[in-house]
């Protein structure tokens, strides 16, 4: 069981990485393009910071180009970069060429069970269904994580991820999942519960 966070934001990620709690940071050009930085210096930040474990997206048209500009990120960040590969035949393609050479991968926007399956015989380290995503269109994000869960054999991980609120963490570590990538919005409420604050209170004057 790991916590990532999902985030691009160094400085928020800085605040919470005191807590010891935190194994690797996901991003995806959305969340950088958010945080107002760009890709290479976000990246150094978060190794500057410790950060062993970071996906990052790579983008290609082409199998070819997707593993020659992953091959660039492992060359500038070494065993820091996780590389972050769509689910299509080109993003698979180089992600089994990628895990050959053991280099680590995250196959992301996952939908289905197939699509856990394809990912995982291609190598994939990491597989990232969506959760909030499922959710947002009445499919049942949860029940898809359990559905790979039983599916999936190999040493692929379950990397839940689009996670919009502290109990699906719960319930996406019930159902199988072995991390959960989290905002940081969400890593700050889960430490929360209005029974632990109303107990403290009462310890404290007691
Ligand atoms: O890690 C994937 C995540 O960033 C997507 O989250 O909230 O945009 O669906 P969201």
């Amino acid at each position: 069981m790991k916590l990532f966070l999902d985030s691009a934001d160094v400085n928020e990620i800085k605040k919470r990485l005191s807590s010891g709690l935190i194994a690797g940071i996901t991003t995806n050009p959305t969340l950088i393009r958010k945080s107002g930085g760009n890709p290479q210096h976000v990246y150094q930040e978060l190794i500057d910071l410790g950060i062993n474990d970071i996906s990052m997206e790579v983008i290609g048209d082409s199998e070819e180009e997707l593993f020659s500009n992953a091959m660039g990120h492992v060359k500038t960040y070494g065993d820091k970069a996780t590389i972050k590969l769509p689910c299509s035949v080109d993003g698979l393609k180089a992600c089994k060429r990628l895990s050959d050479i053991n280099v680590r991968t995250n196959v992301t926007l996952i939908f289905s069970a197939s699509q856990a399956i394809l990912a995982s015989l291609a190598g994939a380290t990491y597989i990232s269904p969506f959760i909030g995503r499922m959710d947002d269109n009445s499919l049942d994000g949860m029940k898809l994580i359990n559905d790979i869960s039983n599916a999936l054999t190999g040493d692929t991980k379950i990397l839940a991820a689009s996670i919009r609120d502290p109990q699906s963490v719960g319930a996406a570590f019930s159902l199988g999942a072995h991390i959960c990538t989290v905002p940081v919005s969400v890593f700050d409420k889960m430490y929360k519960h209005v029974l632990t604050d109303k107990g403290i209170e009462q310890f404290n004057l007691d």
